[in-house]
């Protein structure tokens, strides 16, 4: 039985920052940003969105009767906003879904929405009734001014598991490694990511070639046996970084065609920034709409998540793929608003983060159809607009 993706939607915040302006800002050559660090826009958060709201938004552009299906709900995040409670309780909510429904949330760094896949392809295999829906949904949060900065980003991946899936079938063979570091963490105490960024760099290569060459050697199969290789994207120059330690100098067609096809994917993640869970999804996405990829061939997949985990895996993509993914992003994300660098670090600095006080938020100027209007009793109040601004 064929199990994996079967439909992919993505959400972000409404507004955004240009990284020019972010590098005048900074007093640093724009060029570092654009050819560097391989970003040109980065989305901007307001106090009124997280990684519920965007959780619910991306998820809420499934077709209804099939988030109707859902049997299993999994969150995969490091934006978590409660020790104890799974997100996708209130995304459950927010949503409408039915309540006979089994929901929990997983954490791994960006790691995490991989397991969960993984995880919906087991509960998958044990009852071919199941639908599951795994919403990959973060903010990366690195603090102003920081060396972080411009790697920030925020937006959420919902992705239906199910068998017999219209998108991209996933193999069972797949390759995770493992080591006990400390690249890139973050303390219960603190609303930003500490991190080690070089250390972090190397990592991901390192476990990158780890994995990729450990599943070759279990399955037998070569360069040759993948029309395209999706990168985790913290940043689009880090997918670069990992597949040129894999082709290091090759010019044949085969690797010219990966190297096309990782320009294809960086395509949108170039424009929100790091999802952090989600970018690997939003890279998959990107290439599934940007990409010289066709029906049966095989895709590979490099997961990393900081701590730090890694996991090569593969899928094969399904004949009309097409009609089962996002079709409007790049019209989507050309429609948000720009803010001035003021304007964005007034809105950074209004978010909740780890305040127990009492709080409203103006939701008034907030466009999108689930907010968070603030919280009362260190309760938070999610609430539904019935209005698109
Ligand atoms: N034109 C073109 N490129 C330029 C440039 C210019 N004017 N100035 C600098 N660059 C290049 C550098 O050569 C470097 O390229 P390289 O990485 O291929 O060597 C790149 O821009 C970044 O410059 P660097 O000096 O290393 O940047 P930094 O010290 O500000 O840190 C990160 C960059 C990514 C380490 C930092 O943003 C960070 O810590 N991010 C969060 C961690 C992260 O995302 N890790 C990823 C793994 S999960």
């Amino acid at each position: 039985m064929k199990i994996g993706i079967d439909q992919m939607a993505f959400a972000t915040t409404p507004y955004y920052i240009e990284l020019s302006d972010l590098a005048a800002a900074r007093g640093v050559d724009p060029n570092k940003f654009k050819i560097g660090i391989g970003q040109d826009r980065q989305a901007v958060v307001p106090p009124t969105q997280d990684m519920v709201t965007l959780g619910a938004a991306a998820a809420k552009k499934l077709p209804k009767n099939a988030l109707r299906q859902v049997t299993t709900l999994i969150t995969a995040t490091e934006s978590g906003i409660d020790n104890s409670k799974a997100s996708g309780i209130y995304i459950k909510r927010l949503l409408k879904l039915n309540d006979y429904i089994r929901v929990v949330e997983t954490k791994e760094a960006c790691y995490s929405a991989t397991a969960a896949l993984q995880f919906a392809r087991g509960l998958v295999a044990l009852n071919p009734e199941e639908t599951v829906l795994v919403i990959a949904s973060d903010i990366a949060r690195y603090g102003l001014k920081t060396p972080g900065e411009v790697t920030q980003g925020a937006g959420a991946v919902a992705m239906l598991v199910t068998k017999n899936p219209h998108v991209l079938a996933i193999e069972s063979v797949s390759a995770s490694y493992t080591k006990d570091i400390m690249d890139f963490w973050r303390p219960l105490f603190a609303a930003e990511a500490h991190v080690d960024g070089k250390y972090s760099n190397q990592v991901y290569v390192d476990f990158f070639l780890k994995t990729y060459q450990r599943y070759i050697q279990i399955t037998g199969r070569t360069l040759a046996d993948f029309a395209a290789i999706a990168f985790h994207l913290p940043y689009t120059k880090m997918g670069k970084k990992g597949l040129d330690g894999l082709l290091n100098n090759d010019q044949s067609p085969v690797a010219q065609r990966l190297r096309n096809n990782l320009t294809a994917e960086q395509q949108f993640s170039r424009q929100v920034g790091n999802l952090y869970t989600g970018s690997l999804y939003l890279g998959l996405i990107s290439l599934l709409q940007n990409g010289d990829v066709q029906p049966r061939e095989r895709i590979g997949l490099f997961s990393y998540g900081s701590g730090a985990e890694g996991e090569f895996y593969s899928g094969i993509l399904q004949p009309g793929y097409q009609e089962y993914i996002d079709s409007h992003l790049q019209e989507e994300l050309q429609n948000r608003q720009q803010v001035t660098i003021d304007q964005y670090e007034h809105l950074f600095n209004q978010q909740l983060g780890m305040s127990s006080a009492d709080v409203e938020f103006d939701v008034s100027s907030d466009p999108s159809e689930y907010v968070l209007a603030g919280q009362k009793n260190a309760q938070r109040n999610y609430q539904i607009q019935d209005r698109q601004l």
